[in-house]
């Protein structure tokens, strides 16, 4: 028996993969390398492959085979709210695409449990700070859309086939579980403060007029390391629920402002983080933060780790640091 992780060379995948291995799990990965480290993986198999290439099916399919696949979680994407903004298409083809041909081989292959990253991107900009699973997903970018999409593909499979899905809707993740799974893309808030830094340039707040306590905008960030729990949380609730579908939000309950970010910031490194305020960035809520209720109370889960942790974690796994 064995769980299949796709795009389990990335970031928060390679967490996941190792939680697995840690309990004595068999894990095989599906990962394109388009982000993916080989070095993360420990000894997992690995199959290289785009998930939304028409390769894909043959190989998931012995792959499954092969492994005696009990189990999927599904992280192979694309991942960039701008990007899918300016190549929708793309976004589609890679997120869209790729969950059907996964979801395909899972029916062929007699895989009836998968654990799928989704997002907070699914809510858009709500009218509340705090979101529950039960209220409006009304992605407001191609990133989100696939990613609502994603879901409605997994709950239309539980009703044509029987597959059970947990889809986690991840919050801001950050931070690091080892010092060599850090996140090497400097795409969120924390990587691009720590490569300023690293550059001698000043941080970027987009906008200090937001209606928040301190005027910048609130997010909830949950660390890696809880995050990849959640995962294992949620496998093992798909082996003991019969529940077909369900959705969790995935953060800490906590919003944390982005000039307190950059307080944790100073605060753990010791440089003088002295922010250079701009004008609010296009599309970004002022505060969102997880109703982690159900999470809680349905699966166990609760993030252990708090901000400091976050940074700090990030702070030492970060590029040109090891
Ligand atoms: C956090 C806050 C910025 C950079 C995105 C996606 C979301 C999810 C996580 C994948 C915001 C502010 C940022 C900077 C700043 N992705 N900021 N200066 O936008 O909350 O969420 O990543 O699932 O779908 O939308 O994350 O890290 O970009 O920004 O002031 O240089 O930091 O405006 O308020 P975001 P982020």
């Amino acid at each position: 028996m064995s769980v299949l992780v796709t795009g389990g060379a990335g970031y928060i995948g390679s967490h996941v993969v190792r939680l697995l291995q840690e309990r004595g799990e068999q894990v095989v990965v599906v990962d394109d390398m388009s982000n993916g480290v080989a070095d993360r993986i420990g000894g997992a198999t690995v199959v290289e492959v785009d998930l939304a290439s028409d390769a894909a099916p043959a190989l998931l399919g012995s792959a499954i085979a092969a492994h005696d696949v009990s189990a999927v979680v599904h992280f192979a994407a694309r991942k960039q709210v701008g990007e899918s903004v300016a190549k929708p298409a793309r976004y589609w083809h890679q997120n869209v695409g790729g969950t059907a041909n996964l979801l395909q081989a899972m029916e062929d292959g007699g895989v009836g449990k998968l654990v799928f990253s989704s997002s907070a991107a699914t809510y858009g900009a709500p009218a509340t700070a705090v979101v529950r699973e039960d209220g409006p997903a009304e992605p407001i970018n191609p990133y989100g859309q696939t990613k609502l999409v994603g879901e409605w593909m997994t709950r239309a499979a539980g009703r044509a086939w029987g597959l059970r899905a947990a889809n986690l809707r991840y919050f801001n993740v950050a931070g690091a579980g080892w010092p060599d799974l850090g996140d090497t893309a400097v795409m969120n808030l924390i990587p691009i403060v720590f490569a300023a830094l690293a550059e001698g340039r000043a941080p970027v707040v987009f906008g200090d007029d937001y209606d928040t306590p301190d005027g910048s905008a609130v997010r909830d960030y949950v660390h890696v390391h809880d995050l990849a729990a959640a995962h294992l949380a949620a496998l093992d609730h798909l082996e003991a629920d019969e529940r077909p579908f369900d959705v969790f939000n995935v953060g800490t309950g906590v919003g944390a402002s982005v000039l307190q970010v950059l307080a944790e910031i100073r605060a753990v490194t010791g440089v003088d983080v002295e922010p250079e305020v701009r004008g609010r960035r296009a599309g970004d809520p002022p505060q969102l933060v997880a109703d982690v209720s159900r999470i809680r109370d349905t699966l166990g889960w609760s993030a252990r780790r708090d901000l400091h942790d976050i940074v700090a974690s990030a702070w030492e796994a970060r590029p040109g640091a090891r």
